[in-house]
């Protein structure tokens, strides 16, 4: 009979949210986009929605002008933690969590949030395209989208994928697709060693745990494929890069 403690319900357990951000770095975040009473807000991607939560809650939740929020993922678990977390902070009534495809999404907000996620739109061109549509005039868009930050070896790029640019040329992409950038900041080496830990450290702690579970070999042969991959191959290579843009 298998345990039932699956070492895949750890895997984010350890994780503030799923992308390389310090909370210093998210506080500004929210600062450029400037979320104002009233806002409708939109996570596309949301995961468990930890910076949607944050930024509904910096627009300001009572009275007339609250502002309300809407995430989507296709990652029921992720739903399920952001909706106990709006839960725990009495931002249940605010904010919703919705089952579904990004792309399926076509209601506008004024601030929307896409962090680590335009590769559900089918890449970075796919997805700023398809943003401008859900971003109301005079509204921003934080995107969170990886750029290479010093040329990859042949091995790290097949990893990610043609899609990923270097920073100059991602931020010329947007410009070209009409957007206005705002706000440019990149996730420092510090929220990527943290990222990467943070990825790994909820299964960690289950192998270290459960050394003898039968899944045990399988789990220590992914991590240590993850880790090495990290350290020996995207480490200072991949970088994440926050713009807040606007039109
Ligand atoms: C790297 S995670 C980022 C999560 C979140 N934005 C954050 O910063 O914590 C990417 C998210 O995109 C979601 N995702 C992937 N493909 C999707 C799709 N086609 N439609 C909706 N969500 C999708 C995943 O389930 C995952 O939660």
């Amino acid at each position: 009979m298998q345990p039932t403690d699956d070492p895949a319900t750890h895997r984010y357990a350890r994780m503030r949210w799923n992308t390389p951000l310090s909370e210093e770095h998210a506080e500004l975040l929210l600062q450029r986009l400037d979320v104002g009473p009233g806002a409708r807000v939109l996570d596309l991607g949301c995961g468990w929605g930890e910076l949607l939560l944050r930024a509904v809650a910096a627009g300001g939740v009572d009275g007339p002008t609250a502002t309300r929020g809407v995430g989507v993922d296709t990652d029921d678990a992720a739903l399920a933690r952001g909706r106990k977390l709006a839960a725990d902070r009495s931002l249940d009534r605010h904010v919703a969590f919705v089952m579904g495809e990004v792309a399926a999404w076509h209601e506008p907000a004024d601030r929307v949030l896409c962090v680590g996620a335009s590769h559900a739109f089918g890449g970075t061109g796919a997805a700023l395209t398809a943003l401008a549509d859900v971003v109301r005039p005079g509204g921003r868009l934080l995107l969170g989208e990886a750029y290479w930050e010093r040329p990859p070896t042949t091995d790290v790029e097949q990893l990610f994928g043609p899609e990923v640019a270097a920073l100059p040329d991602l931020i010329e992409r947007a410009r070209a697709q009409g957007w206005r950038t705002l706000h440019v900041s990149t996730a420092d080496q510090r929220e990527w060693d943290d990222f990467e830990s943070t990825w790994l450290a909820g299964r960690q702690e289950w192998l270290l745990a459960h050394p003898e579970d039968p899944r045990a070999a399988r789990v220590r042969t992914e991590l240590d494929d993850r880790l090495r991959q990290y350290v020996g191959g995207y480490r200072g290579v991949l970088g994440l890069a926050y713009l807040v843009l606007g039109r």
